[in-house]
């Protein structure tokens, strides 16, 4: 099994190593790709070193079997051809073809079968605030079909990887030096800030990032789900929290709810509200589950729920979720 990672020097890319080695993942060989920036760069893997390799058209993927590329969506689509050209799975994290139909969008605790069918050689790796709600909505879709979900997204700066990450440290020390704190990476300073905005305006003022939400939660459950997400980015560094309200066909109680997120794989339920205990991402980030609290009923609405939930978005809601399908497709 030989196994790229491109991307490799970025926030994805690192985790990607950390995931792999960590969950000893079943290879013979890793290559590493980047662009120029980063080629001859170094990173450890099981105690070696690896070089990073340019990528470039050429037959670099020939004796890949599986690459998980998480380089930005305009280089997934120039290279997809180079990368699956010989036979290699690519396992693609950007959003450049998510929607397309003959790309299976997966999920492994939602909809692992879809990964089977990949006719182009494309599995898609969800948007990471969508990975996280499915694998809840997942759990209550089980009990009563799940019609609207309202949600409001608390993203970490690390969702606009690595720099996003560095503009937000180096703002605190801005702040903490009496300096003005640069901004380029985010619309505006996000240190002691909110940014109702993440990705671009699109259509009747939703963002692209609330238009994932909708779409890609219905193509993952097979289902006409309807979605309204209003996404924020809130200066934490790591992992991303959210907000959630459903409105299921028959009533579900929270007792129910709280029965199935524990049964569910993937799932943590954190949920014990004398004890003041609920997930927050100061705590969660580097864990590999979705962590479920807050669930209650809601009282403006008889078949309404309404939870709180919190993920590592560059693990589950990135690397370690790319990994689950390859071992998918390992397995199967
Ligand atoms: N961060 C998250 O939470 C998250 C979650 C889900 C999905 N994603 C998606 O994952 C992808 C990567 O995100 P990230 O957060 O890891 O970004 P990042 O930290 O900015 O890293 C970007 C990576 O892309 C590489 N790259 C850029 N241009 C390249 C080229 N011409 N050839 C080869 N490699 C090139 C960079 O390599 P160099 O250093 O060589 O430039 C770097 O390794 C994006 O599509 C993003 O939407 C991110």
């Amino acid at each position: 099994m030989r196994i790229a990672v491109v991307g490799a020097s970025g926030a994805v890319g690192q985790e990607f190593l950390k995931v792999l080695e960590q969950r000893n993942f079943p290879l013979d060989e890793l290559v590493l790709f980047g662009s120029a920036r980063s080629a001859g760069k170094k990173y450890s893997f099981k105690g070696k070193e690896l070089t990073v390799k340019e990528l470039k058209h050429n037959d670099d993927f020939k004796d890949i079997d599986i690459a998980l590329v998480s380089a930005g969506g305009s280089i997934s689509k120039e290279f997809a051809e180079t990368i699956t050209k010989h036979g290699a799975i690519m396992i693609d994290n950007s959003s450049a073809f998510r929607m397309d139909e003959d790309v299976p969008l997966v999920v492994p605790e939602v909809n692992a079968e879809d990964a089977k069918n990949a006719p182009r050689n494309i599995i898609a790796n969800p948007n990471c605030t969508t990975i996280q709600m499915v694998v809840a909505l997942n759990a209550i879709e089980k009990i009563s079909h799940i019609k609207r979900v309202h949600v409001s997204t608390y993203q970490a700066a690390s969702g606009a990887g690595a720099k996003g990450m560095a503009e937000l440290e180096e703002q605190y020390k801005s702040i903490v030096n009496g300096e003005e704190p640069q901004v380029s990476a985010f619309q505006y300073q996000l240190a002691m800030n909110m940014i109702p905005q993440v990705d671009v305006f699109a259509d009747d003022d939703y963002t692209k990032e609330e238009l994932k939400m909708y779409n890609e939660t219905r193509k993952i459950m097979h289902s006409d789900i309807q979605v309204s997400a209003t996404c924020v980015r809130v200066p934490i560094l790591r992992a991303h929290s959210e907000s959630v309200w459903v409105e299921t066909e028959k009533p579900v109680s929270p007792e129910e709810a709280k029965e199935a997120f524990r049964n569910s794989e993937g799932i943590v339920l954190m949920d014990n509200v004398e004890k003041k205990e609920y997930p927050m991402p100061l705590f969660l980030a580097g864990k590999d589950e979705v962590f479920v609290g807050r669930v209650r009923k809601d009282i403006s609405n008889p078949n309404g729920l309404t939870f709180w939930c919190v993920s590592d978005q560059i693990r589950k809601g990135a690397a370690l979720n790319a990994v689950q399908i390859a071992e998918f497709l390992i397995k199967n």
